[in-house]
């Protein structure tokens, strides 16, 4: 039996990393510019913590600027929205990103709303969501970001094949990875299909794929005999599962051991789609700076 293609994520985004790191130098030595990212925590959420030190250390190694903000799970809403106004004004701060989820008597979508669209490297303000809908110039949701450059690389650079036409199958809605990563294959001239938890017949659908985006957050849900022999399969899961001997271990949305014997390619859990969030983070940040400076680097053109 052979063996899918593991698509190397790790590698991947550290190559990006050392591009954007490489140009965080070029445009500070040519314009005395320091890409900013400020990341806002409320409250202690174990998994947030450990994403937003991951983020601090990746900001500082490619030259940008962090500054954090760690604010007690009992702060109002009121409070959190006039940080916000403050690091909208602020010139040193290129991107703004409040880590979800937030506290239950926060409304998220109106903190999201709080956050100048032109500093908003998540992308889920409705202005760059319409932007990825509509086509332009707006910031792009860093997981779906990521899962697109990875299939680029693998179909059109090493495959030299094209997307065009592949059917593609989207499992997930969610508005952080499903709905955009659906915007995105579409831009690409994929014949998409979003399928959910009400999806008649989920393993006909994902069998039909060429492209098959898992973004359910269940645990190993897709098994191999739902995959397309040579489909290309990303895996978006992030879960971690107890062992029967009390460890645990980290496992994506596709249960990998079957998948990897029926599949072209396929991103590995952990190492795959993962490291690919933050380094589109930091390439969303030297865009937002990039555009609020108006400096013409490939990075503040419209991600083609
Ligand atoms: N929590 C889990 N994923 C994300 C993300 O992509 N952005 C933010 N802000 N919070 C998250």
């Amino acid at each position: 039996m052979t063996q899918a293609k593991l698509i190397d994520g790790n590698a991947f985004s550290a190559t990006l990393r050392d591009g954007i790191a490489a140009r965080v130098h070029e445009i500070r030595d040519a314009h005395r510019i320091v890409p900013g990212l400020a990341v806002v925590l409320v409250g202690e959420d174990p998994a947030s913590q450990v994403y937003v030190r991951n983020k601090h250390k990746r900001t500082v190694e490619c030259g940008m600027n962090s500054f954090e903000h760690k604010l007690p799970a009992e702060t109002g809403e009121a409070e959190l929205l006039n940080l916000i106004k403050g690091l909208n004004d602020d010139p040193a701060v290129h991107g703004i990103l409040v880590q979800l989820p937030l506290p239950g008597h926060m409304d998220a979508q109106k903190v999201i709303e709080a956050i100048r669209p032109d500093k908003d490297v998540d992308g889920f303000h409705p202005w760059n969501v319409g932007k990825l809908a509509a086509g332009g110039e707006g910031l792009i949701p860093c997981t779906p970001l990521g899962s697109m450059m990875l299939l680029r690389d693998w179909i059109c650079v090493q495959s030299g094949g094209s997307l065009a036409g592949l059917k593609a199958v989207v499992v997930g809605r969610s508005n952080i990875v499903g709905k955009p990563m659906a915007h995105l294959l579409i831009r690409e001239s994929c014949t998409v299909t979003v399928a959910h938890s009400r999806t008649r017949d989920l393993p006909a659908e994902v069998r039909a794929a060429d492209i098959v985006v898992a973004a359910v957050g269940q645990p190993e849900m897709l098994r191999g005999d739902w995959i397309r022999p040579g489909a290309t399969v990303i895996d978006v899961g992030i879960n971690r599962i107890a062992l029967p001997d009390g460890k645990t271990r980290l496992v994506g949305d596709v249960r990998f051991d079957e998948a990897v014997q029926v599949a072209g390619a396929i991103t590995p859990v952990p190492g795959g789609v993962g490291p690919m969030t933050i380094a589109c983070l930091l390439r969303n940040t030297l865009t937002a700076c990039a555009r609020l400076h108006r400096l013409d680097i490939p990075e503040a053109r419209p991600w083609a």
